[in-house]
């Protein structure tokens, strides 16, 4: 079985959605809102303790169902049954997609050629849990008997960038073990690490699906010899761990067996914080939270599936999005969190949205004649207002922005919290109505302003408005919730994946520059240069004289 293959521009919606958008796309949200008083209600789903409005949005209820036909003609839900049961929708790596087992229940089934995998991921789970008990209660030691007081996850991409992202997301529920990160293979990065650690109570953690990353490996054997200046090779096994699915290379490495936890081909790397890969989370906030991060995307993966597309979160944030790309042609979505705690959570989904659904060849292997894949960015509010948001007001640009809040603060803060959720609200609303000329000039005029100055400042201080938000509202921020909205935007990615029939699981596209820098890695000590273009040429050169 292999996912439908339908190119979407061919399908009887998308042709119908194309002639409806050039009736509606002058259309203002505001006049929306005023003519139908129900508008609001009608886009929101209540779904557990989340709360999404999309009613903020450029579409009509005919919008809405057309983009709904658009879903049934793709084979949306075949597509997802295809997906959970395992089927190998990695195509072109030949593999089944199943983060979702990861979060799955004990009594799931879920096959893998033949072979229910629920068992090997509890025996894992059980491993990461027996694991991160010892550590944190100080029975597993380091090489002088110590406790250990940190840990360092050395990994990149989907091996650093979900880990980081959740253990800084839910540091509010952290336990005394300091956590550390060391991704890039800048030498700098890791030195500014170790000079922060003490040999003796730290606690390494490699992450890496395939063990051949080049910055992952040359930064475990910095690491390793930073060590071994204090230790002896014995001394490794008490305070290296590795997490791949390549156990050979991981003991070539000098890893005892008994630390590596396992990770399976049928997790991509972008998807894998639910796995071993999340054992720095589970260090870093406890094994029963990092349980209910797990619960808390597997509640989102019942929903996924079982779900109306008209009421299913992730398919109705798909769609929408679908529409701005395709229809609006925007190239770009803003994630504004209104919470300092997600920080990182734009950065962690650019690699989720952007390496999965970067591609521009189809299902069928030819090249797309339509957009497929949005840049993602964005930064926590209120910061942001202060840094790009002037873009999206008054900008050329049409750049639909999911807005996220919590109703309730963690340290119960509520001045701080009233001030955040005000602008949460301010914000998505100035951005639907604007500010029109009328309005304006009347405030110039209650400032006692001469009408020339008036006219001279009114285009300047005018607000088109019409600009696209999604509301995610959320009871609190917990290992629950979190999880649910990661698997919220994971799913989110795979319906467009679907809709755009394109392969969403592979990434060679990071290949090439990872060959090159090879190449290049090894021209810098020797005379003969290959054959660059001259512009690298040159650049090479410059370096090897200053280096
Ligand atoms: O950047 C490409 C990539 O393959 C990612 O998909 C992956 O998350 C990352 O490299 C790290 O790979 P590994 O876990 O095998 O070291």
């Amino acid at each position: 079985m292999s996912l439908p293959n339908i190119n979407p521009t061919t399908t009887k919606s998308w042709k119908a959605l194309q002639s409806h958008f050039e009736s509606i796309k002058d259309l203002k949200m505001k006049d929306m809102f005023a003519q139908d008083p129900n508008r609001a209600n009608a886009f929101t789903i209540k779904w557990e303790d989340f709360y999404v409005d999309f009613s903020k949005n450029r579409i009509t209820e005919e919008t809405f169902e057309l983009l709904l036909d658009l879903a049934e003609d793709v084979r949306l839900k075949e597509a997802i049954n295809s997906y959970y049961a395992g089927e190998a929708i990695n195509q072109t790596e030949n593999r089944a997609v199943l983060h979702t087992a990861l979060r799955s229940k004990e009594t799931d089934k879920v096959f893998v050629d033949g072979e229910n995998v629920i068992p090997e991921i509890y025996e894992v789970k059980a491993k990461i849990k027996d694991f991160t008990n010892q550590v944190v209660n100080g029975v597993r030691k380091g090489y002088t008997g110590k406790p250990f007081t940190d840990v360092v996850n050395i990994g990149i991409g989907g091996s650093d960038l979900g880990p980081a992202m959740v253990v800084d997301s839910l540091q509010y529920y952290k336990n005394h073990l300091t956590t550390h990160f060391v991704s890039n293979v800048d030498g700098d990065h890791v030195n500014e690490i170790i000079g922060r650690l003490d040999p003796e109570t730290t606690l390494f953690v490699i992450v890496s699906k395939t063990f051949t990353t080049i910055e992952t490996l040359s930064n475990a054997n910095t690491i390793r010899s930073w060590f071994l200046e204090h230790t002896t090779k014995e001394d490794i096994a008490k305070h290296f761990v590795a997490v791949s699915t390549n156990v050979e290379k991981v003991k070539e490495f000098g890893i005892d067996e008994a630390n590596i936890f396992p990770m399976w081909n049928w997790v991509g790397g972008r998807f894998s914080l639910w796995s071993a890969v999340g054992l720095t989370i589970s260090l870093g906030i406890g094994y029963s939270n990092f349980e209910s991060l797990l619960n808390g995307a597997n509640k989102m993966d019942v929903h996924f599936k079982n779900a109306p597309l008209e009421s299913n979160i992730p398919v109705v944030l798909a769609l929408i999005s679908i529409w701005y790309n395709n229809f609006f042609k925007s190239e770009s979505e803003a994630i504004i969190a209104y919470s300092q705690y997600l920080n990182q959570f734009a950065t962690y989904l650019q690699q989720g949205a952007m390496e999965s659904n970067g591609k521009s060849i189809d299902r069928n292997g030819d090249v797309v004649n339509y957009e497929t894949g949005t840049l993602i960015w964005g930064e926590p509010g209120t910061n942001a207002q202060h840094a790009f948001f002037q873009l999206i007001h008054q900008g050329t640009k049409l750049i639909p922005a999911d807005f996220i809040g919590f109703a309730t603060s963690l340290y119960g803060n509520q001045d701080h919290h009233d001030k955040l959720t005000s602008n949460y609200l301010a914000q998505t609303e100035a951005l639907l109505n604007g500010k029109a000329q009328d309005e304006v000039h009347k405030e110039l005029k209650n400032q006692n302003l001469s009408e020339k100055d008036i006219q001279a400042l009114l285009p300047f201080k005018t607000f088109a408005g019409n600009k696209p938000t999604n509301s995610i509202f959320i009871n609190k921020l917990t290992p629950e919730s979190l999880g649910k909205l990661i698997a919220m935007y994971e799913h989110k990615i795979f319906v467009q994946g679907i809709v755009w029939n394109i392969f969403s699981y592979d990434q060679f596209g990071v290949e090439l520059g990872k060959q090159l820098a090879t190449t290049i890695l090894g021209e810098l000590d020797i005379n003969t240069i290959a054959n660059h273009d001259a512009s690298t040429q040159n650049l090479l050169e410059f370096y090897k004289q200053l280096r």
